[in-house]
C-alpha cells in the first residue's frame, strides 16, 4: 500500500476517531490459557556478564522449543534512522553489521545501528509462528525522533510497517516473514511524534485483514514519561491521546527500583505502581503482563537491586495468588531469554527460571522444584556456582560483550550506551 503524507494524516485522524476500537484483536486470543508468558529475545544481555560465546543467547527457535513463552518481544529497533534512512536494528549475536548488511548499505558512525538482512532469524520466526508463538518487534530507539512534526512520526510508522509488518520493502530484515506486531518500549525520554507514530501504526494494522498486536512497555513509575498518560506539562502522550491503540501493556517493574523494585527497598511501591497500571488497563479493557528480570543483573547493580524475584518467592509465597487478584493480570513478561537460560533453579528438571513462573501460573498449589539447582539470586548463587572464570563483573562498554555487535559504534554512542546500561536503562 503506497501512502502519501496526506494519506497517512487521514489514517491518523481515522485512528483517533473510530477505527481503533472497531477492529482490534481480541485480547483473549493472545495466550492459549488464562495466563501466559512473554519473553524478550535478541539482545543477548548475558554477553554483558559473560565474554565467551558458550553462554550467549541461542536461536529464537531453540527457545520456542524449550520454553513456555507464547509471545516474543524481539529486538530491539535501536535507531530511528540509520545513514540509509531506515530504522536500525540490534539483534545482538544473531544478526549484525557488517556480516548481515544489505548490499551497498552505507556505514553509519552516528547511531551504530543498521537495518539488517537476517535470513536465519527469519526462518526461526517462521518456525516459531508455525508452533503458534507470536513474534513482535520491539521498538526502543536510543536516538530521538528528531522533530515534532506529525509527518515524522507517521513516516517512521510507515517504515516499520513496511519493514516488519504488513507492508513491503526490498529491505525487510526478515524478508517475506511477517511479524505479529510491534512493542513500544520507548525509554529515551523523547515524546516527540510518538503519539503520531503509534496512531499511524494502529491505523495501518487495523486496515489490514491480518491480526497485528501493539503493546506498550512503559516504565513502572506512573505515568510513564513517554507513553503517558499526560501529566502536568507533559502533553500529547499516547495513553491520553489514543489509549485504545494498545492491545496489552507490559509495565516494567525493573527500571526504578526505589519506586517499585519488588524485593528491594520498596515492596509496597511494587504493588502501588502495579495497581495503578492495572486500573489503567482495566479502564481500557486490555491485559497486563508485569515486566520482570530473569536474573539479578550485577552490571545493573544501581538500578536493578531487588528487582529480581527469586524462585522461592514465586513458589512458596502468595505472590502469584496476589498477582492473580489484579483484574488485568494475565502473566509475566520476562527480560531476557539469554539470562533465563542460564538461571536454572530446578536441578531435577534442569528447567530454567521462566518454567518456575509458568508452572506456578498454571498451578497455584505447585510448591517448586524437587531439588534446587543453580539460581543466581542477589550477590550469591543459590545451590552451587557458575564458573567464576567465566564471570566478568564490569560492564562492557566497548569492543566485546554487550556491544560486541553494535557495529562501528562511535565512542560517544558507546559511552551513552554504557551509561544507559549502568543506569539499568533508566532513561
Ligand atoms: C523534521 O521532519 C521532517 C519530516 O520527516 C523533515 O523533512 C525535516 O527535515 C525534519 N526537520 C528537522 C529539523 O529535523
Ligand atoms: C515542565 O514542568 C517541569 C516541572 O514542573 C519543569 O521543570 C519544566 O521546565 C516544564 N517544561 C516545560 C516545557 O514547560
Ligand atoms: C528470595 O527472596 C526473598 C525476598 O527478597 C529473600 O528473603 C530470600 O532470602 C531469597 N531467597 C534466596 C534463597 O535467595
Ligand atoms: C516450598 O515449600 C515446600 C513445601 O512446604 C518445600 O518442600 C520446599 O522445599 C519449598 N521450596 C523452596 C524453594 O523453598
Ligand atoms: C499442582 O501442584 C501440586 C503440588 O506440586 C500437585 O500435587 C498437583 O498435582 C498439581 N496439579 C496439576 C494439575 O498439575
Amino acid at each position: 500500500m503506497q501512502l502519501s503524507f496526506a494519506g497517512l494524516a487521514a489514517l491518523v485522524v481515522a485512528a483517533a476517531t473510530t477505527a481503533v476500537e472497531a477492529v482490534k484483536p481480541n485480547p483473549s486470543a493472545l495466550m492459549s490459557a488464562n495466563f501466559g508468558m512473554i519473553g524478550r529475545w535478541g539482545f543477548n544481555q548475558a554477553s554483558s556478564m559473560y565474554t565467551d560465546d558458550v553462554t550467549w543467547e541461542p536461536s529464537l527457535y531453540s527457545f520456542c522449543q524449550s520454553t513456555s513463552y507464547e509471545v516474543y518481544h524481539i529486538g530491539y529497533v535501536k535507531a530511528f534512522r540509520d545513514a540509509n534512512g531506515y530504522p536500525g536494528l540490534h539483534l545482538g549475536n544473531h544478526c549484525y553489521w557488517p556480516n548481515n548488511a544489505f548490499p551497498n548499505w552505507k556505514s553509519d558512525s552516528e547511531t551504530g545501528f543498521y537495518n539488517l538482512n537476517c535470513p536465519s532469524v527469519a526462518s526461526d520466526i517462521a518456525l516459531c509462528q508455525n508452533m503458534g508463538k507470536k513474534v513482535m518487534i520491539s521498538f526502543s530507539p536510543n536516538d530521538f525522533i528528531g522533530n515534532t512534526t506529525a509527518d515524522n512520526g507517521a513516516v517512521t510508522a510507515k517504515q516499520l510497517w513496511d519493514l516488519y509488518l504488513g507492508g513491503s520493502s526490498p529491505y525487510r530484515p526478515f524478508g517475506t516473514v511477517v511479524l505479529d506486531g510491534i512493542d513500544i518500549h520507548a525509554w529515551n525520554n523523547d515524546p516527540n511524534s510518538y503519539s503520531d507514530m503509534i496512531k499511524t501504526l494502529r491505523a495501518l494494522m487495523d486496515a489490514s485483514p491480518r491480526t497485528f498486536w501493539l503493546s506498550g512497555s512503559p516504565r513502572c513509575d506512573y505515568p510513564d514519561w513517554t507513553l503517558g498518560p499526560n501529566n502536568g506539562n507533559r502533553t500529547d502522550r499516547i495513553l491520553t491521546t489514543a489509549p485504545n491503540a494498545f492491545d496489552f501493556l507490559t509495565p516494567w517493574m525493573t527500571a526504578s527500583p526505589n519506586i517499585c523494585g519488588f524485593a528491594g527497598n520498596n515492596p509496597s511501591g511494587f504493588w502501588t505502581q502495579l495497581r495503578v497500571w492495572n486500573d489503567l488497563a482495566a479502564s481500557l479493557g486490555i491485559p497486563m503482563f508485569p515486566g520482570l528480570p530473569t536474573w539479578y543483573v550485577e552490571a545493573f547493580d544501581q538500578a536493578a537491586t531487588g528487582d529480581y524475584i527469586n524462585s522461592t518467592v514465586i513458589t512458596n509465597t502468595t505472590l502469584v495468588t496476589q498477582l492473580k487478584t489484579l483484574s488485568q493480570f494475565r502473566g509475566v513478561s520476562l527480560d531476557d531469554a539469554s539470562y533465563d537460560r542460564l538461571n536454572t533453579p530446578c536441578i531435577d528438571t534442569k528447567l530454567s527460571y521462566s518454567h518456575v513462573w509458568y508452572r506456578k501460573l498454571m498451578n497455584d498449589s505447585w510448591t517448586g522444584c524437587l531439588s534446587s539447582g543453580l539460581e543466581y539470586s542477589g550477590k550469591t548463587l543459590v545451590g552451587g556456582g557458575v564458573s567464576t572464570t567465566r564471570r566478568i563483573n564490569t560492564i562492557q562498554t566497548s569492543g566485546s560483550g554487550y556491544f560486541r555487535f553494535a557495529g562501528q559504534t562511535s565512542n560517544t554512542v558507546l559511552v551513552a550506551l554504557g551509561l544507559l546500561a549502568i543506569g539499568g536503562l533508566v532513561f
